[in-house]
């Protein structure tokens, strides 16, 4: 596992297994607005490492779930999902676990840019990309079917600037 401690606080990513997908499945339902499916979390152990659970002193407290897309002609790394629980917010979790998904569009060395669905009222979420170099592409309208507002922001970061989203 990829750890990091300060003072008596220990962070690290681990694997998602058949063991701990509940878990997986109990963080995504309390911090998303949006209910992702059986079928989501199947795919999700096929993933290996574009899914990570984040553990703060051994408590299972964010998570990360990324896939490989080949849509637009580019080869880019999509973040399905990538959260954390409110009060460990601020910690640098959410950093941490973004970190990993840029290591892992680096280790590929084929993939063009790392994007991600943002709701437009999302504002923590959009100064947590925005604050690690991902810019507004476009908002697509109506991209929710069952929440509001229903537009989202498309937010991407080409892999030619990764280096700078590590050194941040
Ligand atoms: N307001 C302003 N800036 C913020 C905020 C905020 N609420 N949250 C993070 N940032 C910025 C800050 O610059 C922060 O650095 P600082 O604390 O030193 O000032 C920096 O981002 C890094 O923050 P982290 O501590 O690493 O991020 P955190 O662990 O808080 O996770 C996250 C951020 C994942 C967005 C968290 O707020 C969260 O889980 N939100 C709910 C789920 C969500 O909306 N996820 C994204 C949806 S889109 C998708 O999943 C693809």
């Amino acid at each position: 596992m990829a750890a990091v401690r300060t003072s008596n606080c220990r962070t690290e990513l681990g694997d998602v297994t058949p063991h701990n997908l509940k878990q997986l499945r109990k963080l995504n339902t309390v911090v998303f607005p949006v209910t992702y499916n059986d079928k989501f979390y199947d795919d999700v152990l096929g993933l290996g490492d574009l899914a990570k659970l984040a553990y703060f002193n051994d408590i299972v407290v964010g998570a990360v779930c990324c896939r490989v897309d080949t849509s637009e002609n580019k080869r880019r790394l999509y973040i399905m999902t990538l959260g954390c629980l409110r009060p460990y917010r601020r910690h640098g979790i959410g950093g941490l676990l973004l970190a990993h998904v840029v290591k892992m569009a680096k280790d590929d060395g084929n993939i063009n840019s790392i994007y991600l669905h943002v709701q437009v009222n999302n504002e923590e979420a959009l100064a947590f990309y925005q604050k690690h170099g991902f810019r507004i592409k476009e908002r697509k309208e109506r991209y929710y079917k069952r929440i509001e507002p229903a537009d989202a922001f498309v937010l991407e970061k080409e892999v030619k600037d990764l280096l700078a989203i590590t050194d941040n």
